[in-house]
Formats: C-alpha cells, structure tokens, sequence
C-alpha cells in the first residue's frame, strides 16, 4: 500500500460506509474501491447499495462479475424514468437505507443521477458525503451529467480526484482545497485488473455469432459507442453522425456496442438502413472484458463517452472523441484523445490521420497506475478516524 500512515491512526469504531453505484460507468469505479477497503483497511465495514438505475444483465449483471464486485446488500430496483422520476426515486428509496444504517459516511462516484440523488440524502441527513472523481467539468450545463458533478461536489466533504485540473474548478467554485484529495483514477485500476481477461475482439465476435473475419482487413478496425442524449436523442443528429460513421466504414471496419437507449432511437427514427451489416458490426452493451479487449485490439475508437476517453489514453489507443466539449482534458493533453464534434468532414480527416500512421499516442497521466482505490481506502479511513476523534472531543467539551 502506497501510503503507510494508515496504521498510526488510532482504531475508533466506524459506521458503515454506503457505498453507492447506480449505472454502468460506476461499477467499474467503485469495484477497486471495495477491493482495497477490504484488503487494506477491513476494519471500516462497507455496505454496498445499487439503486437499479441500469438494471439488465448486460447493463448491469454481468459487469458485476467481470468486475469482482460482490453482489449489493440492498437494490433499490429503481429503473427507467425521466431525469426527476429517476432522482426522486433513488431519493426516495435510499432515505430508510441511510436511517437503518447510521453510516459513517455515503460514497459515491461518477456523474449519474443516482450520484447526486444519494448525496443529496445523505447530506440532509448530516451524513458527509464523499465523491469519488470530483471536479471534472465540461462546463456545458446542457448535460445532465455536468448538473449531477457540480452540485454533487457542492455537497461533498471529501473529494477525490483523478487529475490535477480538477481541483482548480473546485477550488473556482468555492470548495476549499483542504477538502480535495488527489489520488489519481480509480478507471485506470479496474483496466489493470482486467487486463489478463480481456477477451479477444474475435471471441466477443464469436459469442455474438458473429464471423470475426468482419473484422480482417490491412487497417484493422474501429470501435464506436455513443449514447449521450446531445448525441442520439435528436433526429437529425444521430443520423449525420450515422452518416458520418458509414463513410469511415469505407475504409475500416466497424463494432459499435450499442447501448440501449441509441438502438431503441436508430429504430425509433428509422435510421437502420444506414447502417451496412457487413461494414458496421452491431453488437448489444457489451461486457467489461469484452469492450477492454475490444479496445486494445482497436486501431481507433469513436466515443462520447467518459469512460472511454479514459481507458484508451491508458491503452495507448487512438480516441476520437465526438462531442465538443470533454470533462476530461488530461486525456487530450496528455493521453490519445482528440476532441473532433460532430462534423463530419472533421470526423473524417481525423480517422485519415489515425490511419495514416500519426495517431496520437499519448502518455499516462500522473497517478493513473492501478493504485488509485488503495490510495482513497487509506486517506478515507484516516479522514473518518479524524472526524470521529474530534466529534467525541466536542461531545466531551460540550
Ligand atoms: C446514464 C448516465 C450517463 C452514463 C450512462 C452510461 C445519467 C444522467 N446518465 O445514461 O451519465 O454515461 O448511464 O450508460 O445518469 N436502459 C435499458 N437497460 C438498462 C438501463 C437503461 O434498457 O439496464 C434504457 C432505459 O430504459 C432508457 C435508456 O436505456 O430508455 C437510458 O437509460 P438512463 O438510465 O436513462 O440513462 P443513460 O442514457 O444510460
């Protein structure tokens, strides 16, 4: 373990740590996190709560085992809604797991909106809130998830974050730097550990039933996901990025993992003819080890999201990012990843470049080396033991 100080601290009796994962991108954060507390600090006992906000098992199950997270204590089963039924719900259901528990602390991560729902309990609650992967901004208020960072972090005490930029905007919007810590990206750890599993893009191909031979050819191929609403909700946006994606198939090959909300508007807005079967392979949300080997066996990947953009910096793959902002510029500055929107020509040219030889090729970012979550498990359990020594000091001085 990276920071010894862990054992100088006097043992207190904790209260539970909810841990709190809701969709997709945070099992793989929060997977790490449990990993490390149990190994390095099992005195600090962890209940782990899923809101069901992603609930099928390729959304959701089947991470969970990829990922070594051990099945939730309590599934709040919330589901599908609109932004405010999904909060209200989350909200609705975590109160009387907060009251039952008398936890220590609620930790979560990411940007969903069963991050900010939870936080917001806890906080009212006078439960202190921890964020993991605070302080990323994309500085567009048009997205749902930038509504979620913002004022999860408003409400957190402890902050966590995996670039140093990230305590910059904290610190701009009033959050003071004595509550941030910088540990690096917990993304990066679950990488590493899945590395020696990753599946094969032809194994995924296969288990699809599908000819891996779609994928063969001089350029290799490309991998595309994209489901952000600014993306695929609107008509004509999804059907020039469609567009846009078709010619790049002319000269690579194809897999787009699609994620359920992008298959049910491609089929909603009629926009399936666009899409060549044997030049564009479409597969259904994929596993965790399925897309990491997909990945790095990729010659490019087309994404809007978060996680991606991340991963294939640590992979060392070509990322071309189809959104005009990114939460997460160390992945520009320093990793693989290239901002290019959604105008065609620019998507285009870009993928030229890549195929051309003069990808980027990018280095790892600081602290992005697989020991992110063991850093957070030894800062959090002092943090905690500090918090409850001065509480009992001002209930005896009280
Ligand atoms: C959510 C997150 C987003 C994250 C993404 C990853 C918010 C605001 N957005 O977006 O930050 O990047 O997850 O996937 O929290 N659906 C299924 N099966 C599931 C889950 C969802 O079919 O297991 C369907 C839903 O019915 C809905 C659509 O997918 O129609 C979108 O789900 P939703 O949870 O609303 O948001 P995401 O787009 O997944």
């Amino acid at each position: 373990m990276s920071n010894p100080g862990v054992a100088k601290v006097p043992v207190v009796d904790l209260g539970p740590v909810i841990c709190v994962v809701g969709a997709r991108p945070n099992f793989m954060k929060m997977a790490p996190i449990l990993r490390a507390m149990a190994a390095h600090v099992p005195q600090v006992p962890v209940l782990l709560v899923h809101t069901g906000q992603h609930y099928d098992q390729d959304m959701s199950g089947r991470l969970f085992e990829e990922l070594g997270l051990r099945r939730p204590d309590v599934n709040l089963e919330v589901g599908s809604g609109t932004h405010a039924i999904q909060t209200a719900e989350v909200m609705r259901r975590f109160e009387p797991v907060v009251d039952a528990h008398s936890p220590s602390c609620v930790a979560v991560v990411g940007d969903v909106n069963s991050t900010l729902a939870c936080a917001l309990v806890a906080v009212k609650k006078g439960i202190p809130v921890v964020h993991i992967e605070a302080g990323l901004r994309s500085y567009d208020r048009t997205m749902p998830e930038e509504i979620n960072r913002i004022l999860t972090d408003q409400i957190s005490a402890r902050l966590y974050t995996t670039e140093r930029t990230a305590e910059d905007n904290l610190v701009q919007e009033g959050i003071p730097s004595q509550h941030v810590c910088f540990v690096g990206n917990v993304m990066i750890d679950s990488v590493v550990y899945g590395r020696a599993n990753a599946r094969s893009a032809a194994q995924t191909l296969r288990a699809c039933q599908m000819d891996p031979a779609l994928l063969s050819g001089p350029a290799g191929y490309g991998v595309v996901t994209l489901h952000r609403p600014s993306n695929v909700d609107n008509v004509e946006t999804l059907r020039a990025l469609l567009e846009a994606l078709a010619e790049v198939a002319g000269k690579l090959p194809l897999v787009f993992a699609l994620h359920p909300r992008t298959r049910s508007n491609i089929d909603r807005f009629g926009l399936a003819n666009l899409i060549d079967p044997l030049r564009m392979v479409l597969l259904p949300p994929q596993g965790y080890l399925e897309m990491q080997g997909l990945m790095a066996g990729a010659t490019i990947v087309l994404t809007d999201s978060g996680g991606l953009q991340e991963e294939t910096t640590a992979l060392g793959v070509p990322c071309l990012t189809l959104r005009e902002n990114t939460e997460r510029p160390i992945t520009i500055e320093q990793g693989t990843n290239m901002l290019v929107g959604r105008d065609r020509a620019a998507i285009v040219a870009a993928v030229g470049e890549v195929l051309a030889g003069r990808g980027k090729r990018g280095r790892l970012p600081e602290l992005w080396d697989g020991h992110a979550a063991e850093r957070i498990a030894a800062d959090l359990y002092q943090w905690l033991t500090r918090r409850q020594a001065g509480a009992t000091r001002n209930a005896f001085t009280a």
